[in-house]
């Protein structure tokens, strides 16, 4: 790629700083130009400590910037379409933080403002990107565990403030959304498919959000998944791809750092393999992906995979609030 692209940060938010921010700063693909705030003297501190130039006081002067390419939008949940939307009409390609949206009618009219403005759009799940997730899916595809049967997974952590946006019902919180969707992505990706039907029971916080919610796929065909998603327990991240003839597992699944990581392949039981995958920034990866979708090559994950993330999504949020009646997504 002969230019950089320029990035515009829509906020000072806790995981641009964490871990976008070095992502593109790593990456010789990327440049960040400017970062925008709702408070202009936090826009400059956090500018500062990170080594970006421009600071912005409002979002709006950060999309009407000419020498932005590309926005990172990782604005709490129920915000990413507006702004979304906005930055596509500014003519930005955005890289969008997961979930993509609150519903499925908000991630299509976020698709279509992407498309009638010439600009790309992606879901920022970082560890799709992750080598070891092209591997386990050869791996199936190269009949590893037989027939697929049962797919197994967990996304949890323990957040304790109430105040965090992740408890908070009307900007799109609770677990299901935060770290669940990642169950839901990663079993749809495994399972190559749509599931035909959910069903989930959740436990609810004080502030109306699910702070816990386990769910059930079922991609028919004798192919069922189950997971659970928690905002109020230890870390925990697992996938497992039981088939007819063995089983794969990766540990720490989703977001594991800058640490090697591996495949536990199992065959004939205790007679197991173990694949070895190097530290890498899946964040970098991701953001690499989406610069070259920019540069006019096809994206690893098409944008449309968001739709079926969020129409499984809903279902089971649906299904929650049924106490577990099965719903068709
Ligand atoms: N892919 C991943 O690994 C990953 C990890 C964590 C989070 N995420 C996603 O990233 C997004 C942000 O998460 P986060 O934990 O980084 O959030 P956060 O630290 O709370 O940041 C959100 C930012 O949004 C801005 N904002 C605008 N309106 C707001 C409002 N009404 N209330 C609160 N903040 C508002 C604030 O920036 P200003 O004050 O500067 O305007 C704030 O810093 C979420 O969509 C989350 O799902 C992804």
């Amino acid at each position: 790629m002969e230019k950089k692209i320029r990035w515009g940060i829509l906020s000072t938010a806790n995981i641009a700083r964490k871990a976008m921010i070095p992502a593109l700063k790593e990456s010789t693909m990327a440049e960040v130009s400017a970062v925008a705030s709702r408070d202009e003297a936090k826009a400059r501190a956090f500018a500062d400590d990170l080594g970006i130039p421009t600071a912005y006081g409002d979002y709006e002067a950060l999309l009407a910037d000419p020498e932005i390419d590309a926005i990172y939008n990782p604005l709490p949940n129920h915000l990413h379409k507006a702004w979304t939307i906005q930055a596509a009409e500014a003519g930005k390609h955005i890289l969008c933080e997961k979930p993509l949206a609150l519903n499925i009618e908000d991630c299509q009219a976020m698709i279509a403002a992407a498309k009638a403005n010439g600009v790309q759009l992606m879901e920022a799940f970082m560890y799709r990107h992750h080598p070891r997730i092209t591997a386990a899916r050869q791996m199936l595809r190269e009949d590893a565990v037989g027939e697929l049967r049962t797919i197994e997974t967990a996304f949890t952590f323990k957040l304790e403030d109430l105040t965090n946006i992740r408890y908070q019902p009307e900007m799109g919180g609770g677990a299901l959304l935060d770290v669940g969707c990642y169950c839901v992505n990663i079993t749809r990706l495994m399972a190559g498919r749509e599931p035909v039907a959910v069903q989930a029971r959740a436990h609810w916080a004080s502030t109306g959000v699910d702070d816990q919610l386990t769910g059930i796929l079922d991609f028919g065909d004798g192919l069922l998944a189950h997971f659970d998603c928690a905002i109020n327990q230890e870390d925990r991240q697992r996938c497992l791809l039981a088939g007819s003839e063995g089983y794969l597992e990766l540990p720490l699944t989703f977001n594991m750092g800058m640490i090697e990581t591996l495949i536990h392949e199992e065959r004939e039981f205790g007679a197991g393999r173990v694949h070895n995958y190097p530290a890498v920034n899946m964040y970098r990866l991701l953001a690499e992906d989406f610069m070259g979708a920019i540069a006019g090559e096809a994206p690893a994950f098409p944008i449309e995979d968001a739709l079926g993330n969020m129409r499984t999504l809903q279902a089971l949020l649906a299904s929650a609030r049924q106490n577990g009646q099965p719903v068709a997504p």
